[in-house]
């Protein structure tokens, strides 16, 4: 028996796709389509401890902070870099000044020992990040079919092979949204695995050594796919009301 294979049967399958962190909640709440991901986002932070995150879009800061304060939580030696022109585009909408402010006083308050805002195009920042180097990866810059192709491969250069790369927006089917189609190849090329709620999130593990945490997960949720959904759909919703009430 291989080592994941021993992981998964040995314990309650739940356990390599669930844990305590899976139901942290979130300090700072933003306005955003994101929050119900955050469940998740805390467990793959705490499944596969990245050296090195990144995120390609991150206005408010609602993903990218639930990504920071997981790090916090979990006492991690983690470099966290957040990327955006802070001037919005025709999806998310064009936005003044005042968003990169509350960003960076978040940020230099809270984040700064390990957190940077790298603030300019993606690829404008491609220098600042060492090829072989991130182990998380979050891709939600504007969403049309060329640019989430364009994002992917720009930066798919930069992946540890540990790297785990996510996707918001894969189940927005809206005009100009083609992250979708984008998700419907990649996601045969690599262990993946997607959620349907909150605008959709895939997770596709791109590196060739992927942490046994995240094979386990990749075996896991495909023997239980309707299981794995369901939870983080219902964890989802508890945050999302709690950004509602906040
Ligand atoms: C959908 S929003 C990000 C949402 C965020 N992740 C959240 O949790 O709410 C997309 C962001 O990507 C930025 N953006 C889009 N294309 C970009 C590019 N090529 N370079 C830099 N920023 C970009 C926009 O300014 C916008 O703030």
């Amino acid at each position: 028996m291989n080592d994941v294979a021993e992981m998964t049967s040995s314990t309650d399958s739940r356990d390599a796709w669930l844990g305590a962190s899976s139901s942290w909640k979130r300090t700072h709440i933003t306005t955003s389509a994101w929050p119900g991901h955050a469940p998740f986002a805390f467990w793959l932070v705490d499944a596969i401890r990245p050296r090195s995150i990144v995120e390609l879009g991150t206005h408010f800061g609602s993903s990218y902070f639930v990504f920071c304060e997981a790090a916090v939580r979990l006492q991690l030696d983690t470099r966290a870099y957040a990327l955006d022109t802070w001037q919005g585009d025709d999806q998310a909408g064009i936005y003044g000044e005042e968003v990169f402010q509350s960003v960076s006083a978040t940020n230099s308050a809270e984040f700064s020992s390990f957190s940077t805002l790298l603030r300019g195009y993606f690829d404008d920042s491609l220098a600042s990040i060492a090829d072989g180097s991130v182990d998380l990866l979050h891709i939600d810059g504007r969403h049309g079919y060329a640019d989430v192709t364009h994002d992917f491969a720009a930066w798919l250069p930069k992946m540890s092979n540990r790297g785990v790369v996510i996707f918001h927006d894969i189940a927005e089917h809206q005009e100009g949204f083609g992250v979708w189609q984008f998700w419907e190849g990649v996601s045969k090329q690599y262990p993946s695995f997607e959620f349907e709620h909150a605008h959709g999130l895939g997770v596709l593990g791109v590196g060739p050594d992927l942490p046994l945490t995240m094979q386990a997960f990749f075996a896991a949720s495909a023997a239980s796919p309707d299981q794995v959904r369901a939870a983080y759909e219902r964890l989802g919703a508890q945050i999302e009301e709690l950004a509602e009430l906040h």
